[in-house]
């Protein structure tokens, strides 16, 4: 029997976090289970800092960006003492189970403190989109948007000035926010880490889209960490009859309100993550599959790949 639950967030935080935090908490006081909310990750449990959480701890939250339990990236939590000190002061405290709010390193810290008996369930968060045992995480949505919002405005003033925007955006090693945001806005060129980067051929389109397409601008999205993009936008300059600019969006992106489909999403997966703890569930992760709400172990998440490469690119190259 499951009688107190705590709630972190981890990893770089997203849109839609607060809303997962509400749901949990509101689910768990409905189950009659106590709930704690841990401070800053995995950080701020083996600073032992958190704080009971009542229906009211979580009013009036759904709308606001960030999380108000603050997260952390740590480092040292891979150390088996680190997961040993975390499992202590949760029992100290007396923690049945722990529901984690993040990525895949949240995932895996998970895993470890269930494996020494803390029941953990994970909530797939993340800009990126790239725990792939769901469809969607929470905050893509919203940094979507965001992205979306950003790149029409790049489109007015480029095509004032028959410039070439190439814009980065974030994702680490996954290429959904390019290429949702890239068929979104008619980019003509998305560059994603799943290809290898061939400079010479990037040119050699943009120019085809100026010369036999005649466009006045052109759309260039970068996933990070492939390239820089400024110096990318100088070769377009010197190689193309466009002028190029580059544009890094950065953390613009995991800032802002929550879109309704990242609080509608939080909200059903954070019920979930308290009934499957509730069920006796060790070392889960929730999700949405095809529209529906799931949930399996971490370490088969974790294997996982996302396999909507092929159909996205296929698509934006018949439209472009
Ligand atoms: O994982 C989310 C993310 O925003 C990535 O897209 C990005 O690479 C990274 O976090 C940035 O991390 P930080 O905020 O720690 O610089």
């Amino acid at each position: 029997m499951i009688k107190r639950i705590g709630v972190l967030t981890s990893g770089g935080d997203s849109p839609g976090m607060n809303a997962a935090i509400r749901a949990v908490v509101r689910s768990s006081l409905y189950h009659d289970v106590e709930v704690y909310g841990i401070y800053d990750g995995y950080k701020g449990l083996l600073e032992d800092r958190m704080i009971k959480m009542e229906r009211a701890s979580v009013s009036d939250i759904s709308a606001k960006g960030g999380t108000i339990l603050g997260s952390a990236r740590l480092e040292e939590f891979k150390e088996l003492e680190t997961q040993k000190e975390a499992y202590r002061i949760l029992r100290k405290r007396g923690i049945d189970a722990l529901v984690v709010i993040g990525g895949d390193g949240t995932y895996k810290g998970a895993a470890k403190l269930s494996e020494l008996g803390i029941n953990c369930v994970g909530i797939p968060s993340t800009i990126d989109n790239d725990i792939a045992s769901s469809d969607f995480n929470i905050g893509f949505d919203t940094a979507l948007n965001t992205i979306i919002e950003n790149i029409d405005k790049l489109r007015d003033t480029s095509s004032s000035h028959h410039r070439c925007s190439v814009i980065e955006v974030m994702g680490n090693r996954c290429a959904d926010l390019a290429l949702y945001s890239g068929i979104s806005c008619g980019a003509e060129v998305i560059i994603t880490p799943h290809e290898v980067y061939d400079q010479t051929k990037i040119l050699e389109q943009i120019s085809f889209f100026e010369k036999a397409k005649k466009k006045r601008h052109a759309i260039v999205i970068v996933t990070e960490k492939i390239t820089n993009v400024h110096d990318l936008a100088k070769e377009i300059s010197t190689y193309s009859g466009f002028s190029g600019r580059a544009t890094i969006l950065g953390h613009i992106q995991r800032g802002g309100a929550p879109s309704a489909a990242d609080r509608i999403l939080a909200t059903k997966l954070g019920d979930k993550a308290v009934e499957v703890l509730i069920a006796g569930e060790k070392s889960h992760c929730v999700g949405v599959v095809d529209n529906k709400v799931i949930s399996m172990p971490i370490s088969e998440a974790l294997l996982l790949r996302k396999n909507n490469y092929e159909t996205l690119v296929a698509l934006h190259q018949r439209i472009v």
